[in-house]
């Protein structure tokens, strides 16, 4: 089980989409994107009240006194915001990269292989956990700080024999991503072996928790704490038609990650170790080639550079918190609080129930893998 140095160019998987048509870049995300840095930003709507100021509007017109209320309006709900996060998730940690140790499920593909890379690029000391064989790892380049380490997470003698390599090889474990998923099924239930469904739930689900009960004593142990990022999915909550297996694994994924939250909270160490829930929609990598995004609109397909950079900034900054991407995703509790019939027509107009059983349950022999969608 010694370490092996792992090859980091992007393979052709992670390279960037091929260009757009330019409707598809008008997406829910870009005019949420743009209204956030317009009008719904404080720092604009203040910039109204000056103007109005600077044409000699009195203080008693309606049209100062409406533009000031609305910028004291936003200015009054981002400090709420800023103070919500503060009661939820505590004052950060200190970090410094030299002294951290990050280890990183699923590292050799798609989100986990980019987060492996930009810290192997920053000089930290990185572990890749995967199942692959380094060998078998293809289109990779050397880059100094990265070991990879072949393990089966849902084995748990696997997780602490390489738990105590890593120790040996590059110190004490602060940092711990739990990126790893199997891979996709796509089956309805009636189809879906014992078997499938298990595997699934044991990689995505059960690992996380050998991998916590591993890893985390470490944290605990170490000076400045650590931080603990779980890679979940809106569909853990949105549950899509035949991907039982996948929404049930993170469904109880999200639990498990908001439980040990809870726990550290009430032990006191939450401010120690810091927890990073990341529930997302769908992302370009080899995970879901096989499906096009049923609704490009609001459910625009995610570059995995982009959630990487985002999980990268909350490790960096010390911070616990939950990534939501793309906009639809920090819906989807308002969606649970919806009558029945209102969720069906949003199920309906969002196509989330026919996107994996057009690819998947009509077109495919028993047996046969999923293949990725022409772009
Ligand atoms: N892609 C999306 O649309 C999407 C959306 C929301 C959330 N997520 C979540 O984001 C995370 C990263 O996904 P991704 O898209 O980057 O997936 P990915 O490219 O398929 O990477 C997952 C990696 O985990 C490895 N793996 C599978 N079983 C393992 C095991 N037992 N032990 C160790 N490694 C194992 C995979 O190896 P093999 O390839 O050999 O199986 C692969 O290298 C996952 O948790 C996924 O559920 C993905």
């Amino acid at each position: 089980m010694a370490p092996q140095r792992i090859l980091t160019t992007p393979s052709p998987s992670l390279n960037p989409t091929p260009p757009k048509q330019w409707h598809e870049h008008l997406t829910f995300d870009l005019f949420m994107t743009v209204l956030n840095r317009s009008i719904l930003h404080p720092f604009i709507a203040w910039i109204i009240v000056l103007c109005l100021r600077a044409q000699a509007t009195p203080y008693t017109h309606p049209a100062f006194l409406a533009a000031a209320g609305y910028a004291i309006f936003l200015t009054a709900l981002n400090i709420a915001f800023i103070i919500s996060d503060q009661i939820a998730y505590g004052a950060p940690r200190h970090v410094d990269l030299s002294e951290e140790v990050i280890v990183i499920t699923g590292g050799a593909s798609g989100v986990g292989r980019l987060i492996a890379q930009i810290y192997g690029l920053r000089g930290a000391s990185v572990a890749v956990l995967d199942i692959a064989e380094e060998k078998d790892v293809k289109g990779w380049e050397d880059v100094g700080g990265v070991e990879y380490y072949r393990c089966d997470i849902g084995v748990r003698g696997e997780i602490e024999a390489v738990a105590r390599k890593i120790q040996e090889d590059l110190g004490t474990p602060t940092v711990l991503v739990n990126c790893a998923a199997t891979r996709i099924n796509g089956q309805p239930l009636l189809s879906l072996s014992a078997e499938a469904f298990q595997k699934t739930i044991q990689t995505n689900l059960v690992a996380v928790f050998h991998t916590c009960q591993v890893f985390l004593p470490h944290m605990l142990s170490s000076e400045n704490g650590g931080t603990i990022v779980n890679v979940s999915s809106v569909l853990g909550q949105l549950c899509a038609a035949g991907l039982a297996d996948y929404s049930t694994s993170k469904a109880g994924l999200s639990a498990l990650h908001r439980t040990l939250e809870a726990e550290l909270r009430v032990s006191g160490n939450g401010d120690k170790v810091k927890m990073v829930l990341v529930e997302t929609g769908q992302i370009s990598t080899p995970l879901f080639k096989f499906i096009k995004t049923p609704n490009s609109f609001f459910a625009p397909m995610l570059e995995p550079i982009r959630v990487a950079q985002e999980i990268v900034s909350l490790i960096d900054k010390g911070e616990s918190g939950r990534i939501r991407l793309p906009t639809y995703a920090m819906l989807i509790n308002l969606y649970a609080a919806l009558p029945g019939g209102l969720q069906l027509i949003a199920r309906r107009l969002a196509g989330i129930d026919s996107a994996v059983p057009q690819v998947s349950f009509y077109t495919r022999q028993p047996g046969e893998k999923l293949k990725p969608q022409a772009e």
